[in-house]
C-alpha cells in the first residue's frame, strides 16, 4: 500500500519505517527541514534502538522516502497517517492545532477515497473536528480512522513489530479492512472499535499504568512511616493473580513525553465534560508533587543539600532512550541548585540543557560523576548505572546513596559503605 506518515517524530519515523519493513511504500513528512534533511541522510535525530539500522535498511531498499512537501507525500498516499505532536495546552487540554494545521495541509492533494488515520493522542470529537477541516476544503471524498499508538520508547522497534492488540476506531467495514491488511504482516489481536472507543482506550492505558505508579508511590510512603518495606509488600500482593508482580515502580514518580501529558488531557477532558471530581485530578496533583516530596524528605535525612557535591546518575526520563521530556532530572538539578548543592551528572545517552541558574556539570563517565561526591544518587535504571560496581568510587567522606528507582540491595550498598536511602523502605 501506499502510506504517507505525517509528523517524523519519535512515532512517526518508527511507524514509517516498520511500514515501510512490512513491504508498503512509506513517505514520511515534516515541516521542520532539519529533521527531514538528517531522515534523508539515514540519521535518526533521537535514539531508539534498533530504529537507525531499519530507517537505513528500508531507506536502502527504496522503500521509504522522506519530503517536507505534502503536495509529494499525499497525492498518491491511499493511507494517510497523522503522528504529530499533541501536547498539553496551558489549560492542560490537549493542544490540537498540530493535528489541524496537518489536516488543512493535506486535504488539497488529497486522493479519492484515501483513509486519513489519526495515530497521535487525541480525545473524542477530535476525528470529526478534523474530518470536518478538510471537508472545508476539499469535495474529495475521504474516510476517516483513529489508530492510537501503544509503544513504549526504548523498546519502540519491538513493540511496533510486536504489538499486544491493534486498535482501529472506524464507521466503515472498507477502512477495517484497509488497516488490517495495512498490518497484515503482524499476528495480532484486532480490535475493531468505534472511534471514540479507540481514542479512550489509548488514554485509559497510559492513565491506568500511571495510576498504578502513583497508587504504590502512595502506598511506599505509608510504608516509610511504619517500617514495612515496599518491595516485600510488592512481592506479597503480587502472587494474587488479579494484581500481578509486574509493573510495579516505586520511585519518583511517572515521567516522560506520555503519562504526563496524558493523565492531565483525560484529566481536562474530564473537567470538560462536567466530571470535576474524576480520579485523574488528584492523580496528575499527586504526581506533580511526589518528586519535591521526596527531594524535602531526602534533605532531612542527609542534613540538607547546601555545599553537598551530589552525583546524578541518569538524566532520560527512563532507560534506552535520551528523550528528557518530563524527565525526573529536569526537575530535580534545578531544585539541588536552589537548594545550594553542586551537580554532577552522567547518561549514557542523555544530555541536559543548563539553565542559567542550575549547578550542574555534565560529565561523561560514572567515574567522574562520583569522585567528590557527597551524596550518589540514581535516578535512571540504565543497566550501566545498575550494574556497576559502586565499591569503585567510594570516597573517604561519609557518603549517601539515594536509589531513587529501588534498583540496588540496602545490603549491598551498605557493604560498600554507604548510607542506605531508598524508596519505601527505612
Ligand atoms: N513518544 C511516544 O512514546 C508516544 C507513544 C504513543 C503515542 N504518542 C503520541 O503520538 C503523537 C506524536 O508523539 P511524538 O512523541 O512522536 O511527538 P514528537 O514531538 O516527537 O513529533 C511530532 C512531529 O510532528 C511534526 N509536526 C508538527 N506539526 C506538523 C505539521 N503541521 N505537519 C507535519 N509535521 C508536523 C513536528 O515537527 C515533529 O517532528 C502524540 O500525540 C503522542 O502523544 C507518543
Amino acid at each position: 500500500m501506499k502510506v504517507a506518515v505525517i509528523g517524523t517524530g519519535f512515532v512517526g519515523v518508527v511507524s514509517a519505517a516498520v511500514y515501510a519493513s512490512f513491504g508498503h511504500q512509506v513517505i514520511g513528512l515534516d515541516i521542520d527541514e532539519n529533521k527531514i534533511t538528517l531522515l534523508k541522510k539515514g540519521q535518526v535525530p533521537f535514539y531508539e534502538p534498533g530504529l537507525q539500522e531499519l530507517l537505513l535498511q528500508q531507506q536502502q531498499a527504496g522503500q521509504l522516502n522522506f519530503t517536507t512537501s505534502y503536495e509529494e507525500a499525499i497525492k498518491e498516499a491511499e493511507v494517510i497517517i497523522i503522528a504529530v505532536g499533541t501536547p498539553s495546552a496551558a489549560d492542560e487540554t490537549a493542544d490540537l492545532r498540530y493535528i489541524f494545521a496537518s489536516a488543512r495541509s493535506l486535504a488539497p492533494h488529497l486522493m479519492e477515497n484515501a483513509i486519513v488515520v489519526i495515530k497521535s493522542t487525541v480525545p473524542p470529537g477530535t476525528l470529526e473536528k478534523t474530518s470536518d477541516i478538510i471537508r472545508e476544503i476539499t469535495q474529495t471524498k475521504f474516510y476517516g480512522a483513529s489508530l492510537p499508538e501503544f509503544l513504549r520508547e526504548g523498546s519502540a522497534v519491538y513493540d511496533t513489530l510486536n504489538p499486544d492488540r491493534l486498535v482501529i476506531g472506524a464507521n466503515e467495514d472498507y477502512v477495517f479492512e484497509q488497516l488490517e491488511k495495512l498490518h497484515e504482516k503482524l499476528q495480532v489481536p484486532v480490535v475493531r472499535c468505534k472511534v471514540a472507543s479507540a481514542q479512550m482506550a489509548k488514554y485509559t492505558a497510559n492513565s491506568y499504568l500511571a495510576t498504578r505508579i502513583t497508587f504504590i508511590n502512595e502506598i511506599a510512603n505509608l510504608c516509610e512511616k511504619n517500617g514495612a518495606d515496599i518491595n516485600e509488600v510488592i512481592e506479597a500482593i503480587g502472587y494474587d493473580k488479579r494484581i500481578g508482580q509486574h509493573y510495579w515502580y516505586p520511585g519518583l514518580g511517572y515521567g516522560g513525553s506520555c503519562f504526563p501529558k496524558d493523565v492531565k488531557e483525560l484529566a481536562a477532558y474530564s473537567r470538560s465534560v462536567g466530571e470535576d471530581g474524576n480520579l485523574l485530578n488528584k492523580i496528575n496533583e499527586i504526581n506533580k508533587d511526589r518528586i519535591f516530596r521526596l527531594l524535602n524528605n531526602f534533605a532531612r535525612e542527609v542534613g540538607g543539600f547546601e555545599n553537598k557535591t551530589i552525583a546524578l546518575l541518569g538524566l532520560s526520563f527512563k532507560p534506552n532512550t535520551d528523550d528528557m521530556r518530563e524527565a525526573p532530572s529536569t526537575k530535580i538539578i534545578p531544585f539541588l541548585s536552589n537548594h545550594g548543592a553542586q551537580v554532577k551528572s552522567y547518561d549514557p545517552m542523555a544530555k541536559y540543557f543548563n539553565n542559567p541558574q542550575d549547578h550542574h556539570e555534565q560529565v561523561s563517565s560514572i567515574e567522574e560523576a562520583c569522585r567528590e561526591a557527597d551524596i550518589i544518587m540514581t535516578v535512571v535504571e540504565w543497566p550501566e548505572i545498575t550494574g556497576f560496581d559502586f565499591s569503585k568510587v567510594k570516597n573517604e567522606k561519609k557518603q549517601f546513596f539515594i536509589d531513587a528507582r529501588n534498583q540496588f540491595s540496602a545490603e549491598l550498598v551498605k557493604k560498600w559503605g554507604y548510607q542506605y536511602l531508598g524508596i519505601g523502605k527505612r
